[in-house]
């Protein structure tokens, strides 16, 4: 297909188009029937298992979407992001994230160059790096050990990390003996545990001053390390508070403790030296990096190898690793991140479904809906924040204005929470296909005595029976023969019919959580390629920042100069005015 070809004017678009009538007659509770469809409909890799067979869709519509994908050139398109060409063509970048976790014999080129080595250059150097602030050899201005680190970002150079960190700090650094634990073999990784102890790790992104004030709460600029994480180094939001920290910092304990207490992440290292950060504590990244897809370079591997050490934050790579190589070389009909791509394209594109609820059965995951959501979309910034800033695009690649819409409002919350909140809306409410992440083995499994079934059992029973109450519904006559009363039939019935898809992982150790994070990583990438549009941008986010741009300029000449309020409209000048006041 040539580029400038709209996916919705091929054939297999117009195919699903007309499909639909078809899939509109059916009803999960017959489809769910069909075992050999659901046997077709379960997908197995490296421990993880798919099973998508609550979509609403046949092997029919499987052939159709792959047929599409066809259309699109996916094979083509993937082949040339791991090929490093400049696919964010807007930007003129490569999309290379996936460099970042390649081993380190791997041969990935980029402008005919191999950067390979420089990934591991940067990883060696954080191995080193925070080894020595772990093991308290590099101490701070009074000689002593730095056990806190706060990291000072926003976006992509926030949500990631906290993600990860989030997902691991339950075992990795505060372990508790609840009641009973299990024995030690019986968690998700007893060699890890506690790694963190007597560590800290905060993120300081909001440029709110409660934000500041929160982060640095019972924190001693003595014992703790910054970590400025920001690709451009010129985001308003991190410098304002890169710089309070760092007058935090000085006004405790000197200026010169600056060198030994602050440290930087960036691609704009002429910068980082500028604010007064030594080069030699930066650690760099690249241009071919998205700051959405950044968790895997020194932005996230940094401050989460200072709290677990480099060797938990190693094996997280190597759980993306294993997906960037599954999700290149598999054929789409059993590649993960291909079939959660072709089947959200059916259920926005073609269904006509523009939310998607991630749903994990697993406190540990509580941030990887906000992680996920900017990377799909610029318009929201709700949960799933990689996929809402990827595919939130009104243009394709090529500039022409969309027929159709592209990207969802992801959103999400860890169930059960999330059943005794927005839950009920699924059921009898908005049809919102849901993403349902169950884990096997609980990091921090308890058995309560006298009782068989352990609290993760009671957990996960949750994540089995949901997907069925989505799918099946419930009935009137069902209700009848319960001897509901009449008045009450209707408010009890459930249509059913509801999409879903599960996730199952065996655990939730670094290696799981680097697999799930890639997993969502290409979904959004070939949502993307097949939508035609460029999923590595986000220009959307400019107007606001150069709006706020303006702002601040005029709330500096009327606090210096007291100048009048001008160049806004009635409302904004009025609000602008009593703020003033
Ligand atoms: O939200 C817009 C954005 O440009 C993100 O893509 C990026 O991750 C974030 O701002 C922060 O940018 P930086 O890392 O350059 O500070």
């Amino acid at each position: 297909m040539a580029s400038s070809v709209l996916i919705s004017d091929t054939q297999p678009w117009k195919d699903l188009k007309a499909h639909v009538e078809d899939i509109n007659k059916t009803h999960l509770r017959d489809l769910l029937n069909d075992v050999k469809r659901s046997q077709t409909m379960m997908v197995e890799f490296d421990g993880l298992l798919l099973d998508y067979s609550r979509q609403c869709a046949t092997v029919e519509t499987l052939q159709k979407l792959l047929k599409l994908a066809e259309a699109a050139s996916l094979k083509e398109k993937i082949n040339r992001m791991f090929a490093g060409e400049r696919i964010n063509s807007t930007e003129n970048r490569a999309v290379l994230h996936v460099a970042l976790r390649a081993s380190r014999d791997a041969v990935i080129q980029c402008d005919g160059k191999n950067v390979v080595p420089d990934v591991w250059e940067v990883l060696d150097k954080i191995q080193k790096f925070s080894e020595s602030i772990r093991s308290g050899s590099w101490v701070g201005a009074t000689g002593k050990a730095l056990k806190d680190v706060i990291a000072v970002g926003i976006g992509g150079s926030f949500l990631g990390p906290l993600f990860v960190h989030t997902a691991l700090q339950t075992v990795w650094g505060f372990l508790v003996k609840t009641v009973k634990l299990a024995s030690e073999q019986n968690l998700a990784n007893p060699e890890a545990m506690g790694a963190a102890k007597g560590r800290q790790l905060h993120f300081l992104a909001n440029v709110d001053p409660i934000d500041v004030a929160r982060n640095i709460a019972g924190f001693n600029p003595e014992t703790t390390l910054v970590v400025v994480v920001s690709k451009t180094f010129t985001t308003a939001e991190t410098m304002l508070n890169a710089r309070t920290l760092r007058e935090w910092i000085s006004s405790s304990l000197g200026p010169a403790a600056v060198a030994k207490h602050m440290v930087a992440v960036s691609t704009n290292l002429t910068l980082v030296e500028k604010f007064g950060i030594d080069p030699k504590n930066a650690f760099a990244f690249w241009d071919w990096v998205g700051g959405r897809y950044s968790v895997c370079s020194a932005v996230g591997v940094l401050p989460l190898s200072l709290q677990y050490g480099f060797p938990v934050v190693e094996k997280f790579l190597k759980g993306a690793s294993s997906i960037d190589q599954h999700f290149y070389s598999t054929p789409f009909e059993k590649n993960i991140p291909v079939l959660l791509g072709l089947l959200s394209i059916w259920n926005v594109s073609f269904l006509g479904y523009p939310a998607r609820a991630i749903l994990p059965y697993s406190q540990a995951l509580e941030k990887l809906a906000p992680h996920i959501q900017q990377a799909s979309s610029p318009l929201l910034y709700l949960h799933f924040y990689v996929s809402m800033e990827s595919n939130g695009k009104g243009v394709s690649i090529d500039g022409v204005i969309l027929p159709f819409e592209t990207g969802e409002i992801d959103f999400g919350e860890p169930g059960t929470n999330g059943q005794h909140s927005f839950y009920q809306l699924i059921h009898q409410g908005r049809v919102i296909p849901c993403n349902f992440i169950g884990v096997m083995k609980s990091q921090q499994p308890v058995y309560l005595k006298g009782e068989v079934v352990s609290n993760h059992d009671e957990l996960m029973s949750n994540f089995f029976a949901q997907p069925d109450a989505l799918a099946y519904g419930k009935h009137p006559e069902q209700l009848k023969k319960e001897n509901v009363p009449e008045h009450l039939i209707t408010h009890k019935t459930f249509s059913g019919n509801r999409p879903s898809l599960s996730l199952l992982l065996p655990s939730l150790n670094a290696y799981n959580i680097g697999q799930l994070l890639a997993i969502y990583e290409h979904r959004i990438a070939v949502e993307g390629f097949v939508w035609g549009i460029n999923s590595f941008d986000q220009w959307g986010v400019e107007l606001g920042k150069s709006l706020a741009s303006q702002v601040r300029k005029q709330l500096n000449a009327s606090r210096t100069k007291g100048q009048p309020i001008e160049g806004f409209n009635y409302s904004t000048t009025t609000l602008l005015t009593k703020y003033l006041e």
